[in-house]
């Protein structure tokens, strides 16, 4: 090596040296130190027809009055958007939205009046207003919209929200989704990251278009990527849906500069159908996403219908856009970790207290609500046990489970501990029903008293006590109750429609394309039949009840039965129970007989249910649909006997049920022990 290289050599490992043990703190390095040693203010520049937010770290453009995002700089990238988007199509809301009967229509909510809320050193917050009335009749949302982005001095980023309102009497209309859309700069952000064990390299969009779509178009398999190592995968962005209670961070890395562009999203309150409900994230785009309200995975059981001139008025957000970048010596992936810790002190911040706006209430406004649930269930314990680790929440008041379909309301869900205590904070003043569920136990829960959150007030429930469906003893149970069919058999997809993202993760196998065809494979001729006492829920039960592909695009309905035997040598008078709890439904109808497949009238029938599509987005779960089946004694013998469950619709590959969890009860127990 000769001597000039020998010196750079020396030089570079100098560097990386300098760069491992100044190895700046998170906050230093995103921090622009001015001079003499404080980050700068925040300036807002005013021009024309458009806004600059600038405090020296990050600067970011709106059109004016309309309110989109057109630019934002940071880090020596001139824009991190698409800059050959139009300036309307890089940073934007929308609602999807249409009026009963109409066809659906997008709106992008373009202000048409624009106000400085608050300009100062500290913090600039801008306001970008539409205001809705008969005479716009029905061409556009009947809405008011006020779009608000903040920045603050020494913030990496910018805090977006909006308050969406319908005032008394307005028409009737459907809102089936609002979001934020951001479009990255499609030649800087090749690698996204949703969690810890979800990020990738990422195709192009032009990769999509020259690939092969499948089954739907959003799924594509890439014949000719950019990346030849993509070559051969399938790329879908249901692919990286996310529950919303995990659903805190996700989004792209740039490698030159290295640079990251973050949806961090501190609370779920603002967002439908509670902790469960999953939405996009990130995708091919590069498109970055903050869902608030959509149809995914739910259809339209989630209700999205505004009627009868309810007023209604609701706060989406705040959340943060936040960027971070290091040295182009460091691992990008740090940016990930980064993010995630950024995350954590938005989380803590939480609820924030600069947003200007009265409708969002700062802490001090809000209430608190605690107390201790347990589970009373005889059959498993003679004392009420502790509903370890449940999930409880506050929702619009209304029927057991309906936070689950309810998407206008404001939610404040915790996990209890393993005791059962649970704490929700800062939730906001109203009217709300406490709704909670418990892992490995069936059911909804709701306590019936509506509780009335004031500012400030602390209510402490006491002891709750939830009696799950119950009439009798376990005579056999297949699955868990936890709301999914992720511990039902979930089989490799096709070798050659693969995201290779999900080879041996076992916990993200079900979000491969194409599981539903491997019914078929597996079961050509005859339906799946499961022997309790023998077969194993985790091999022997397919994770989906699907119809069979019978080719030329032809489906054919499935009957799959639970063989069991009765043992009592003197059957029991009583009636037994059937409890069955599914995962997801959609455009389906299970049908329920006992010992004879052939009956005409099915003993049960849930006649046709559910649009929540999750068995083609890759979902383990959709909505939960329970039945507490009543199965009079007649109907049963002894020894053998067989429940044949047939869903009965058949005219789509991806239409079917996932179970959650299914028990045969007996007659109820009378004795000493069992009240
Ligand atoms: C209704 O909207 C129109 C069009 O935006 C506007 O010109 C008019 O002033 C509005 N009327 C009222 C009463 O606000
Ligand atoms: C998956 O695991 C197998 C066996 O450990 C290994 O040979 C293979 O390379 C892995 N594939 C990927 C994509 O990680
Ligand atoms: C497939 O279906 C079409 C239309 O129903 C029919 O004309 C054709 O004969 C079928 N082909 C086979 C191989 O069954
Ligand atoms: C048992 O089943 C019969 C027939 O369906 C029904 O009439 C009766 O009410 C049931 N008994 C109980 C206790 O549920
Ligand atoms: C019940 O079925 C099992 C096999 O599933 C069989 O071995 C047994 O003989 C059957 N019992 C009766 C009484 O038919």
């Amino acid at each position: 090596m000769d001597k000039v290289g020998a010196s750079l050599l020396r030089w570079l490992a100098l560097l990386i040296w300098f760069f491992f043990i100044v190895k700046l703190t998170a906050a230093s390095r995103k921090i622009f130190q001015s001079e003499n040693g404080k980050s700068l203010g925040v300036r807002l520049h005013k021009h024309h027809h458009r806004m600059v937010m600038d405090n020296g770290l990050v600067q970011v453009t709106l059109s004016s009055p309309g309110g989109d995002i057109t630019g934002i700089q940071y880090n020596g990238i001139h824009n991190v958007l698409e800059t050959r988007n139009r300036e309307g199509n890089r940073g934007y809301w929308d609602v999807v939205w249409n009026l009963p009967g109409n066809h659906i229509a997008y709106d992008r909510l373009k202000g048409t009046d624009f106000n400085v809320i608050m300009e100062d050193e500290d913090q600039v917050e801008l306001s970008f207003k539409k205001s809705w009335n008969f005479t716009h009749g029905g061409s556009s949302a009947p809405l008011n919209v006020d779009k608000r982005y903040i920045m603050r001095r020494g913030s990496s980023g910018v805090y977006l929200y909006a308050i969406l309102e319908r005032l008394e009497g307005w028409p009737d209309m459907d809102m089936d989704q609002i979001r934020i859309v951001f479009k990255l700069q499609n030649d800087k952000f090749h690698f996204m990251a949703i969690s810890d064990d979800r990020q990738r390299i990422m195709p192009m969009p032009r990769d999509r278009i020259s690939g092969e779509p499948l089954a739907y178009p959003e799924a594509v398999l890439l014949t000719n990527p950019t990346n030849p190592q993509l070559g051969g995968e399938v790329d879908d962005k249901y692919h990286y849906s996310c529950e919303n209670k995990d659903n805190r961070v996700h989004g792209w890395i740039s490698e030159n500069p290295t640079v990251g562009f973050w949806m961090i999203t501190a609370s779920d309150e603002f967002r439908a159908g509670g902790p469960l409900k999953q939405d996009l994230t990130s995708h091919v785009g590069p498109t970055v996403l903050s869902m608030f309200t959509s149809t995914h995975y739910s259809g339209k059981d989630l209700n999205t219908k505004y009627r009868n001139g309810k007023p209604w008025k609701k706060v989406l957000g705040p959340v943060f856009v936040y960027l971070n970048s290091i040295s182009s010596l460091e691992d990008p992936t740090t940016l990930w970790e980064d993010a995630k810790d950024q995350m954590s002190i938005e989380v803590n911040s939480w609820p924030y207290n600069f947003p200007q706006s009265e409708d969002f209430p700062s802490s001090d406004r809000r209430g608190t609500v605690s107390g201790q649930l347990l589970v009373g269930d005889k059959y498993i314990s003679d004392k009420p046990m502790w509903a370890s680790y449940a999930y409880v929440g506050l929702a619009a008041p209304g029927g057991v489970g309906s936070w689950e379909r309810d998407a206008m309301g404001y939610q404040f869900w915790v996990q209890a501990n393993e005791e059962g205590h649970f704490l929700i904070e800062n939730i906001r003043a109203g009217h709300y029903n406490l709704y909670a569920w418990v892992p490995g136990i069936v059911g909804d829960c709701r306590y019936d008293v509506i509780i009335h959150i004031q500012p400030g007030c602390d209510v402490k429930l006491g002891v709750l006590v939830y009696e799950p469906p119950r009439n009798g003893p376990t005579l056999w149970e297949i699955g868990i109750p936890d709301r999914t069919a992720a511990e039902f058999f979930v089989p490799d997809t096709y070798p050659t429609l693969m995201n290779k993202l999900f080879i041996n993760q076992s916990t993200h196998k079900f979000r491969q394309y194409g599981l539903w065809e491997r019914y078929s494979d597996l079961y050509p001729k005859h339906d799946l039949i499961y022997t309790t006492g023998i077969s194993n829920y985790h091999q022997d039960w397919f994770f989906a009840q699907v119809p069979r592909n019978m080719g030329n695009h032809t489906y054919q309905a499935t009957t799959w039965q639970i063989k069991f035997e009765i043992e009592n040598a003197t059957p029991r008078t009583g009636n037994y129970t059937l409890q069955v709890a599914l995962a997801s439904a959609s455009a389906s109808e299970l049908q329920v007989r006992f010992n004879d497949r052939r009956a005409k009238r099915p003993h049960f029938r849930t006649r046709l249910i559910g649009r929540d599509n999750a068995i083609a987005r890759h979902g383990i779960h959709g909505l939960y649909w329970f039945y507490s089946i009543n199965v009079p004694s007649r109907l049963l013998r002894q020894g053998n006997n067989t429940v044949y469950l047939t869903q009965s619709r058949s005219k789509s590959p991806v239409g079917g049920i996932m179970y959650d969890y299914i028990r045969l009860e007996g007659p109820p127990e009378t004795g000493p022990s069992v009240e």
